[in-house]
């Protein structure tokens, strides 16, 4: 099969996909069910991806990162992805939600102390912006953060944290100033060990179920003022920077499982016969391949176009809201579409899990749902379309 389309990718950029490419096919491949199965978090090979570098791909080498650009970033995920769903949020959290908004929002001492052992892969990295009743609506969150002299006290629930069992250190959003409501949010680094936080249990989930998901419990807990990431109220426009490099993440999250998806529905559609034929030969399943093909390779497009947006947003600083959440809502979608029909090309197989495809499927899911639902990427495009925003 010939590679569509052919983009002029550079020997640095091949390297790095040959890399993720083999690591993934050799190392997470023959575990992934297996970690599906049990729910365990991949300490192992989380780690052997943090010292290929994997773990802080744009983050610059003298703070403990590979020192590329976004699209390397963007190929090395979509190879981790295809392998396994959990290893890529695993690793699209670390890179994009916690080393990127540090990377842009933090003081030097910030970036040496919080991005080197997260980038270098020798600690995890997480975000936490959600509370049990404040998810798409972000900005209606009820968690504070009280100045206290030389320190800031936290205090309240925080949900959906991916990596929340098992980060060393967290973004956490919180209130400082109600009464600003948004322009009251700030973000603060915490360390893990901090007293005064604890893990809530660890969530049970459809898909994605070796990446661990729980939530924080904050209270009274003390944390040194210095550790205010940006100023005082600035949170939620940090929050919100760091979600558009998150939903490139996803995207490839879902370009990811859509192709290993496709690519088995392609084989068996090949390889299985019924009525004296492969039943790819009929055009209810030839048509399905087609359409799958078409819009694995569409949003491929989108995701490389965000992705060179967000290196032009580095040298130029303009925002790439609009290129990342085309790409988030059309790979999503797409890898539900694909999954969907990969399942159905199976038939029966599709249900077993015997095969990867209903992982697939399972996994698929969430990619329409975190960091922004399907929902809420509409409401990003349409407004900035409308000029409502
Ligand atoms: N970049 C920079 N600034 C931004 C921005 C962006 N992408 N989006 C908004 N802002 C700024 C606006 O310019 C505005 O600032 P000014 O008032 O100074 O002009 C301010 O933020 C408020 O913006 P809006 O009025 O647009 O805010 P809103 O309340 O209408 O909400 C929203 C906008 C798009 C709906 C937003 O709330 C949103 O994205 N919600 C979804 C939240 C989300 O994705 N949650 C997932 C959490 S992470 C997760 O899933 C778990 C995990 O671990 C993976």
């Amino acid at each position: 099969m010939p590679e569509l389309p052919i983009y002029p990718l550079s020997e640095e950029h091949k390297m790095i996909r040959d890399a993720a490419r083999d690591f993934a096919q050799n190392e997470i491949v023959p575990i992934a069910a297996q970690f599906d199965e049990s729910g365990e978090f991949p300490h192992e090979t989380i780690k052997k991806m943090g010292s290929m570098g994997f773990m802080g791909i744009e983050i610059p080498e003298e703070y403990g990162g590979a020192g590329m650009d976004t699209l390397a970033y963007v190929l090395a995920l979509e190879e981790i992805c295809k392998a396994d769903a959990s290893h890529g949020v695993i690793m699209s959290v670390n890179n994009s939600l916690y080393c990127h908004g540090i990377l842009k929002f933090g003081t030097e001492e910030q970036k040496k102390k919080f991005i080197t052992p997260v980038a270098s892969g020798k600690a995890i990295g997480a975000y936490s912006l959600t509370e049990p009743q404040s998810g798409s609506d972000a900005g209606t969150m009820r968690s504070r953060a009280t100045r206290d002299g030389d320190f800031y006290m936290l205090n309240g629930r925080k949900s959906w944290v991916t990596s929340g069992p098992v980060a060393d250190y967290f973004v956490v959003f919180m209130m400082t100033d109600p009464e600003k409501k948004q322009k009251g949010v700030s973000a603060f680094l915490v360390e893990g060990h901090t007293p005064g936080l604890t893990r809530g249990k660890k969530e049970p989930k459809l898909g994605i179920r070796a990446s661990a998901t729980s939530e924080l419990i904050f209270e009274n807990c003390r944390i040194p003022a210095e550790n205010l990431l940006g100023r005082e109220g600035e949170g939620f426009k940090i929050a919100m920077t760091v979600l558009d490099a998150g939903r490139i993440g996803i995207a490839t999250q879902a370009l990811g499982i859509a192709e290993a998806a496709y690519e088995a529905a392609r084989q068996y559609a090949v390889e299985r016969e019924a009525f004296g034929q492969p039943i790819g030969a009929f055009q209810g399943t030839g048509f399905k391949i087609a359409d799958m093909k078409t819009r694995i390779e569409a949003s491929r497009l989108l995701i490389y176009n965000a992705a060179l947006a967000k290196e032009k947003s580095k040298a130029d600083g303009g925002r790439y809201s609009l290129e990342a959440s085309m790409a988030k809502l059309f790979a999503s979608e797409t890898a539900m579409y694909v999954a969907h029909q990969a399942v159905q090309i199976h038939g029966g197989m599709g249900y077993s899990r015997e095969l990867p495809v209903e992982r697939y499927f399972r996994d698929a899911k969430i990619t329409e749902i975190y960091e922004g639902t399907s929902e809420i990427q509409r409401l990003v495009i349409s407004r900035s379309e409308l000029g409502l925003k």
